[in-house]
């Protein structure tokens, strides 16, 4: 798998939003909401993507598809370059890759009937002929697990689980190669969540799909992914293997994220310390210079506060281990082992 073209590919992505633009004219700022990220996803692999609300998810995965424009930086899909493809041009990305949302409900328009809510992308990138694509829906929503006969139903008839199961037979309908999943699980509940995430995993296998992952809970990503990238402040600070995320973690955001995640087994749960980060996150219109983690981070001040880290920003390569970390002390232990994370083996 290693060996084929990746099927996304970002070289320094930056998206920028403008804020403060209603208030006084010339008072709008430009902040990076997506900063300088730089990632591969081969085909057939699920990327999962985590951290603290407003590091910038959501458009990080709505810049792949081109819903948000890029302000520098090169984004290909499939070896073609799309950074710039106009709108109108977008067409074939527009049936090769589509998005599940987080709200079931709010995502699906009430006043239509699940037929016209999954036949929607068919009328639009297939074919306007009534049978098929009632043919197709039918297929489709047995695919997710909802019973063709129910395809006249609106979606308040049904369970959060069943319109997350229509969201998701929206997005396939069209069978596109490569979706993201943004808090596709995070409004269900727990038992709900596993068959969601169950059937993601059946649907990856059967149709050959490319997913990204979105959530800001690691424990939900850990089934399903591939490989983990965590983000903090619009900047991948780590990617790795989702087992060297887990197991051996090596930023110490990624550690802090870990040493927060529940254990089951209430031995192993008193033992163990949490790291608990100092402050909040920073604002990205007052990016801290250097280390964008730098203001939070224990490990620094476990290691007397380096200037380093307030001066230089610490790119995002292999420092001598496995996977990408952008850390000037990534694999340094601190002085106790109190606030080094857990194994969660
Ligand atoms: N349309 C917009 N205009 C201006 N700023 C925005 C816009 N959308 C998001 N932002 C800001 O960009 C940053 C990243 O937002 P984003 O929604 O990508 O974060 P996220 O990681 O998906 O968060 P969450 O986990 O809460 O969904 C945040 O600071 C957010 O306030
Ligand atoms: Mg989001």
């Amino acid at each position: 798998m290693s060996d084929a073209r990746p099927l996304i590919e970002l070289d320094d992505l930056v998206v920028q939003y403008r804020v403060g633009a209603g208030i006084r004219p010339g008072s709008a700022r430009r902040f990076n909401a997506v900063d300088r990220v730089t990632l591969r996803v081969r085909p057939g692999e699920v990327f999962g993507l985590v951290g603290e609300s407003g590091c910038g998810k959501t458009t990080l995965g709505r810049a792949i598809l081109r819903i948000v424009d890029p302000a520098s930086g090169v984004i290909r899909f499939d070896g073609q370059d799309i950074t710039r493809v106009a709108q109108s041009e977008l067409r074939r990305l527009r049936r090769d890759t589509q998005m599940i949302f987080q709200d079931p409900y709010g995502s699906l328009n009430p006043r239509m009937s699940v037929e016209r809510i999954v036949g929607e992308p068919i009328r639009t990138h297939e074919t306007t002929n009534r049978a098929t694509i009632r043919r197709r829906v039918g297929e489709v929503l047995e695919a997710v697990g909802i019973d063709p006969a129910r395809m006249g139903d609106f979606p308040h008839q049904f369970s959060g689980g069943q319109r997350q199961r229509i969201g998701i037979a929206r997005a396939m309908a069209i069978r596109p190669r490569f979706i993201v999943c943004d808090e596709a699980t995070s409004a269900l509940d727990v038992s709900v969540q596993a068959q969601i995430i169950n059937l993601l995993d059946d649907l990856r296998r059967d149709f050959g799909l490319t997913y990204l992952m979105i959530s800001h809970d690691l424990g939900s990503l850990r089934q399903l992914c591939d490989r983990i990238g965590v983000m903090y402040l619009g900047r991948l600070v780590e990617v790795a293997s989702v087992e060297r995320i887990f197991d051996a973690p090596r930023h110490p955001y990624t550690r802090s994220l870990l040493s927060a995640m529940p254990i089951p087994d209430p031995r192993v749960e008193r033992a163990r310390k949490r790291i608990v980060l100092s402050g909040d996150v920073p604002s990205p219109l007052a990016a801290p210079t250097g280390c964008c983690f730098h203001t939070r981070c224990w490990l620094r001040q476990e290691m007397g506060q380096p200037e380093i880290c307030r001066t230089d920003t610490p790119e995002l390569a292999e420092r001598g281990g496995e996977g990408r970390v952008a850390c000037h002390f990534a694999d340094e232990e601190p002085a106790t082992d109190d606030v080094s994370a857990p194994s969660l083996s």
